[in-house]
């Protein structure tokens, strides 16, 4: 049983000025993947258990179902997973592939850890790989003998894609492109549904999600000096049809003056700092952009409630 990992995650120097860009934004935004501090990643576990958010469930159902037609498809290769989230999706693939190397890339470095002992296990003949890093820009694997030689299939499910905005997703379908070498990917995405499924998947009755959302407020504080009250900002996740994505939002609740990462940031009464996106695409939009990015869908599996679609990339040339 072997594991390595491999520590890029970006300094506190780094996150002091992103932060502070993307408070200057209006409306104000950061970077999604400054939700998954270790807290955000247990609670976006939590997410993942509510009724009212099924996609998590059932992409691992069709993953399950569809292992070896997806194996026979992609051929054999190094499976690499941008963002390790549910390691419970990546098992089906290991063990239709007999693959005998893994390499997972994800912000949170405890996370990587302990979903990649727990796939050790289930997984002893595979050689784990755990590559801690903003995956959304990397355009290359870090160099490393393990992961030299192998044909590469890339793995990027839970439509994780959903967060970027369009010209986002787009530099990270043409990165993916180059990372992989020529190599097949893999990606799973979300489908739209009735706006009333969707708003309730993002604001489940539990309050996970607003748990979530505001727990960016209080690693920021932690992180970065901050005064930001989670309490002076009430939770959203609306459906926004043009753009065919939920927004998630904190919404300041008075004026305030929040000081954070050095500076002094004014919300009005009713101001939202956006949390995420979660975009959801149609197999037409899905089609669209991959194309745009230098790929082709070769095949697209969907489940039964024609919520979730894997869909498999091949280079376009
Ligand atoms: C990890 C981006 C796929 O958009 O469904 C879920 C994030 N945030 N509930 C999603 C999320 C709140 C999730 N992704």
């Amino acid at each position: 049983m072997s594991i390595t990992l491999i520590d890029l995650h970006p300094s506190p120097a780094d996150l002091q000025q992103l932060v502070q860009e993307g408070l200057r934004r209006s409306p104000r935004q950061l970077p999604a993947w400054l939700l998954y501090n270790d807290e955000g990643s247990r609670l976006f576990a939590e997410i993942c258990r509510q009724p009212e958010y099924t996609l998590t469930n059932r992409e691992i159902t069709l993953l399950e179902l569809h292992a070896d037609a997806i194996a026979a498809a992609t051929g054999p290769g190094l499976v690499v997973e941008f963002g390790i989230g549910n390691a419970r999706k990546v098992d089906p693939l290991l063990t239709a592939l007999g693959s005998n190397i893994f390499a997972a890339l994800d912000i949170s470095y405890s996370a990587l850890e302990e979903a990649l002992s727990g796939l050790a296990a289930r997984h002893p003949n595979t050689a784990m790989v755990g590559i801690c890093c903003d995956h959304s820009s990397m355009k290359e694997l870090p160099a490393h003998p393990a992961l030299e030689g192998h044909r590469r299939i890339g793995f990027f499910p839970g439509s994780s894609l959903g967060n970027f905005t369009p010209e986002e997703a787009l530099a990270f379908l043409r990165n993916a492109r180059q990372l992989l070498a020529g190599g097949p990917l893999l990606l799973g995405l979300d489908q739209p549904r009735a706006p009333a499924l969707m708003e309730a998947a993002y604001d489940d009755a539990a309050g996970v999600s607003a748990a979530f959302a505001r727990n960016l407020l209080q690693r920021l504080n932690r992180d970065l000096q901050g005064d930001a009250d989670p309490k002076q900002f009430r939770y959203r996740a609306r459906w926004q049809a043009q753009q065919q994505r939920i927004e998630m939002a904190l919404v300041s609740t008075q004026d305030q003056i929040v000081h954070l990462a050095g500076e002094a940031w004014f919300f009005r009464n009713g101001d939202a700092w956006i949390t995420e996106y979660s975009v959801k695409y149609s197999p037409k939009a899905a089609a669209e952009l991959a194309t745009q990015a230098g790929w082709r869908i070769e095949r697209r599996w969907e489940d039964p409630h024609q919520q979730m679609a894997l869909h498999l990339l091949l280079p376009a040339d």
